[in-house]
Parts: C-alpha cells; sequence; structure tokens
C-alpha cells in the first residue's frame, strides 16, 4: 500500500513522495472530468460528510461534486442550522455523524488544529478545509496541481505569495508544498502582515512590491483576512491597495509568462484589479477547475487507493490499472 494515510490534516506532515502521489493521482481523475459520464465507483456506499463551521464556496461545493463524482453519498452540514448552536460539542457531533455512519468528515473550521483535534479518536476520515490561520492542504495541492500542469516542474520555480501572509492557511499551505517539491517561495506584502520569521521556513521575505513581482514565475495573491486579525495591521484599505494592489501598470514589471493565481474570495479592486484577474495570464478560474480533480483523489487516496468494483471503473483504466486504481508507488 503506496498509502496509508487515515486523514489528510495538513501539507507539513506530507513528504515530497506524498505529495507527487496525489498530483499523480489527481491527474487521472481530471480526465475523468473531462469525458462525458464523470461518475466513477471507488466510494459507492461511502458517506461524506461537509462539516463546515465557516462560510465557503469553492472548497464545499467542490468536495461535494468530489464525493458525487466517485459516487459516494453526501451530507452537507453548516452549523448555523445545526445543534452546534445550541452548545453540542465539536467531539459529540463527530460521534453523532459516526453514528449515522458517516467515512468521511470534510470539516471547516475557524479554530486552528480543530481536525487535529477530531482526528485523535475519529473513526471516520477527517479531512482539513480549512482551520484557522493553521492550514488549507486542498487548497495547497490544487495550486500546486496547478502550477505543474502549467509549467510542467515545480523545481527551481520562483513562486511569490503576496498579501495577508501572517493570517493566511492558504499561505502556510502552500509554502510547506512548494519547498518540499523544490521552488523558492517568497513571502510579501506589508511588514505587519510578513513577518521575518518565515525566513526561518525558507522563504525570501519582501515588503517591496516590485522586487516581489519582477523576477517571479508564479504570483499568488491572497487577500486580506480581516475576520482573522484582531487588530488593525495597516492604516485602511485605500493604502493597502495603493502599496500592494497589482493593476495593469504594475503588471509590467511581472514576467509575460508569470501565471497570475488567487485562491478566492477575490476582492476586486483591493487586492487585484479586475483587468489583472480576469486578464491573459491569470489562471484563477483553472485553480478551481483543478480542485475538483485534486480533492477526487484526496479522497480516493484515504479510501486506500481502492474502490468496491474496479471492475466497473472504465475500461481504459482498467486495463492501465497504474494510473487510477492502482496508484501504484512512485519511483
Ligand atoms: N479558496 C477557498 O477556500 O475558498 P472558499 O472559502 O470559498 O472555500
Amino acid at each position: 500500500m503506496i498509502w496509508n494515510r487515515r486523514h489528510l490534516l495538513d501539507l507539513q506532515s506530507l513528504t515530497a513522495t506524498e505529495l507527487i502521489t496525489i498530483l499523480d493521482t489527481a491527474r487521472s481523475f481530471k480526465t475523468i472530468n473531462e469525458r462525458a459520464v464523470k461518475r466513477v465507483p471507488p466510494l459507492r456506499g461511502k458517506t461524506v460528510v461537509n462539516l463546515f463551521v465557516e462560510p465557503s464556496t469553492r472548497t464545499r461545493i467542490s468536495f461535494e461534486l468530489a464525493a458525487l463524482r466517485l459516487s459516494a453519498d453526501v451530507i452537507n452540514f453548516t452549523a448555523e442550522s445545526s445543534s452546534l448552536k445550541k452548545g453540542e460539542t465539536l467531539k459529540d457531533t463527530l460521534r453523532n455523524l459516526e453514528a449515522l455512519n458517516a467515512d468521511f468528515i470534510i470539516l471547516r473550521h475557524h479554530a486552528s488544529g480543530a481536525p487535529h483535534f477530531l482526528a485523535r479518536f475519529a473513526q471516520a476520515h477527517i479531512v482539513n478545509a480549512g482551520d484557522g490561520a493553521h492550514e488549507h492542504p486542498t487548497q495547497g495541492l490544487l495550486d500546486v496541481f496547478t502550477i505543474r500542469e502549467r509549467k510542467g516542474n515545480i523545481a527551481g520555480l520562483r513562486v511569490t505569495i503576496l498579501g495577508d501572509i501572517l493570517y493566511s492557511r492558504v499561505a502556510r499551505s502552500n509554502i510547506w508544498a512548494l519547498l518540499k517539491l523544490g521552488a523558492h517561495v517568497t513571502v510579501a506584502g506589508p511588514s505587519t502582515l510578513v513577518p521575518r520569521v518565515f525566513e526561518q521556513w525558507g522563504c525570501r521575505v519582501t515588503w517591496n512590491l516590485k522586487e516581489a513581482i519582477e523576477d517571479a514565475d508564479v504570483i499568488n495573491l491572497l487577500r486580506i483576512q480581516h475576520e482573522r486579525q484582531r487588530v488593525t495591521m495597516f492604516p485602511n484599505l485605500g493604502e493597502y491597495t495603493a502599496l500592494f494592489g497589482l493593476n495593469p501598470q504594475r503588471m509590467q514589471w511581472v514576467k509575460p509568462d508569470a501565471l497570475i493565481m488567487h485562491p478566492g474570495p477575490i476582492n476586486r479592486g483591493i487586492e487585484i484589479e479586475s483587468e489583472v484577474a480576469d486578464g491573459p495570464q491569470s489562471v484563477i478560474l483553472e485553480q478551481v477547475n483543478n480542485g475538483l480533480a485534486v480533492r477526487m483523489a484526496v479522497l480516493f487516496l484515504l479510501n486506500g487507493g481502492r474502490g468496491p468494483a474496479s471492475s466497473e471503473l472504465d475500461p481504459k483504466m482498467v486495463s492501465k490499472p497504474a494510473e487510477l486504481t492502482g496508484v501504484s508507488a512512485p519511483s
């Protein structure tokens, strides 16, 4: 068995080989998503619960669609309409979901470490869909998948992550994955949001926009995470835009083949102008599309890389099991 983890909690603890296994598996699932019939059976009979205690558009819908494409039953759980509002604990919520035979819990939570906490006693597979300012592993994976598809390789690339690094779980997951795969990572933005401590992780830190973007192969923009900031980290949004917003004028500093990325949601006119977000170098909607294949790969691998009836898979896959059903060990 080349995949023996029960949970996906973070990218910090994954090896480069494990990251590559997920990315290669996602590539196989992307071909499924391009077919007329997009559903395959590996999770038939399994139940996936989307337990979202924080708002989400992309991640929740993407996990729901990924589970459906793998033939699982899907339950969407939102905190607002649940007994969490009546004082039930997260642990008791998990136990009740498991009593209803939940096999996978996809958890988004405002508290850093919430998925790790549940994983200590969960029978179900726990997948971190974003925990506080800690990590957002499937976002990191889909970002790296998108870069790899476009650039061919990660090693040696110069990737700049620009914006609110301090409060960003997306930044942390990207940094771990990119460094393990050999990229040079620059983190940039206002000094209050980009502390020098990231140098200890192996990143270059700069508070100068031109320096951050002029030699980058990839620029990943982040929004300001107001919901996590306990104090005001800069005078006002207008000043942030004036100093760090990416607009068509500043795109003249950027290499013509550099990718412009953003995990969403975008705050148009603040960290990114519409001409850039919708421009020819933007791969923002490709990231969303790739997220589906990446999440299918994660669910498939956590299930042991197998399904109840691999013979029901498309004959093309059955005749090439290493592409999907086998997902045999990467060399
Ligand atoms: N990128 C991301 O996590 O988006 P959502 O908050 O909409 O899921």
